[in-house]
């Protein structure tokens, strides 16, 4: 089976195409990074726009590439949300165009599933798994243990960790996105030089919490001398926060894996996914973590972390496989959560 793949929840066009033998035939992703860059963060309006602009020609391209005609496909599947309305509109609508000239089945994917299924795309890693996702919008702790089936774990009551790289990249004067400038500059950084907080850290529970540790890196920035940062203050910031978030996602993770383990079912590892995950150090603490837990630990490569297609394809395969698809009624869900039924996060200073 081959389906079609295409996501535009935020500001990536991106079109896929990828076969159940777990093949990925084609993948391509537009950044609109130029476009949303001089706002220091992603206009909504803006991304609906150019997504409209470009996924048609995304999508013949990921055709060609693949060498397949429309005919040839299975199945079409766009990202239904969760994300920003008007571009998940505009992948919704497209796809819908395509199932109906050449009737076929079309599936609604929701984005978190298709970062929280990569790893069975790239690893072939059977269910029950851990996952840690984290990206630009999410930071959860869930148990994933089938194709639409999850158990959340746990989530951030304030900020997303994407987030929270993104505020702290501006915060220095690095530029937009936040977490591969932090990455860079904290490399060459001293992570002792400033002290920062790990919120949570010792406490029970796998919630995450992340913006007092923004405030905290503020107060650093605002304590330095007035005038632009230097340089090496700015790696040592970014270095000091990097590790501060390290801390923090290992000890929550370390909360779930113990959970995950005394449930005494047969999973074996952790998976990291989502766009953080692309972070090279992160991904070495919790490899350590999930070795030290005996787990084994999967990281997709970091181009199937940051949002791609071929995710959403992937996910549109394993629904269709179970015989599921979706009808053409399909609303776009700006929310669509993974564990509709898990208690809402609480705590001080968790987001409405
Ligand atoms: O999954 P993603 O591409 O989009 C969402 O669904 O949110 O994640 C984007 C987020 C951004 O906040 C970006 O700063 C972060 O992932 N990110 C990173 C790195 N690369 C991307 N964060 C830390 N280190 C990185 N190398
Ligand atoms: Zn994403």
């Amino acid at each position: 089976m081959i389906v079609l793949g295409i996501e535009t929840s935020c500001d990536e066009t991106a079109a896929a195409v990828v076969a159940d033998d777990r093949r990925i035939l084609s993948t391509v992703v537009l950044s609109q990074l130029d476009d949303h860059r001089p706002y220091g963060g992603v206009v909504p309006e803006i991304a609906a726009r150019a997504h409209l602009a470009h996924l048609g020609g995304l999508i013949r391209t990921a055709l060609d590439d693949a060498g397949v005609a429309f005919e040839a496909l299975d199945g079409v599947a766009a990202t239904g949300g969760p994300g920003l309305i008007g571009g998940v509109m505009v992948g919704v609508m497209t796809a819908k165009a395509i199932a109906a000239v050449h009737d076929l089945p079309f599936l609604a994917v929701n984005h978190l599933e298709g970062h929280a299924l990569t790893a069975r795309l790239t690893d072939d890693l059977p269910f029950p798994y851990l996952l840690l996702l984290v990206s630009g919008g999410h930071c959860q702790l869930l148990v994933v243990e089938g194709v639409g089936a999850y158990r959340r774990l746990g989530t951030t009551i304030d900020d997303a960790v994407g987030e929270a790289f993104d505020k702290a990249a501006k915060l220095l004067g690095l530029g937009y996105p936040g977490g591969p400038e932090i990455e860079r500059a904290a490399a060459t950084g001293d992570p002792d030089r400033f002290a920062l907080p790990r919120p949570l850290a010792g406490r029970p529970g796998c919630d995450f919490s992340f913006s007092g540790l923004k405030t905290a890196l503020r107060r650093h920035v605002d304590g330095l001398p007035a005038g632009p940062l230097r340089r090496r203050d700015v790696d040592d910031l970014a270095a000091a926060f990097q590790a501060a978030v390290g801390d923090c996602l290992v000890d929550r993770t370390g909360n779930a894996i113990a959970q995950f383990l005394a449930d005494g079912g047969s999973g074996h590892a952790l998976v990291v996914a989502g766009g953080v995950a692309a972070n090279q150090a992160l991904r070495g603490r919790l490899a350590d973590l999930a070795a030290d837990s005996g787990l084994s630990f999967v990281a997709p490569p970091a181009p199937l972390c940051t949002d791609n297609a071929a995710m959403i394809a992937w996910a549109g395969l394993e629904r269709l496989r179970l015989g599921q698809s979706d009808g053409l009624e399909f609303a776009p869900r700006p929310r669509w959560p993974l564990d509709p039924d898990a208690a809402p996060a609480t705590g001080a200073g968790v987001k409405a």
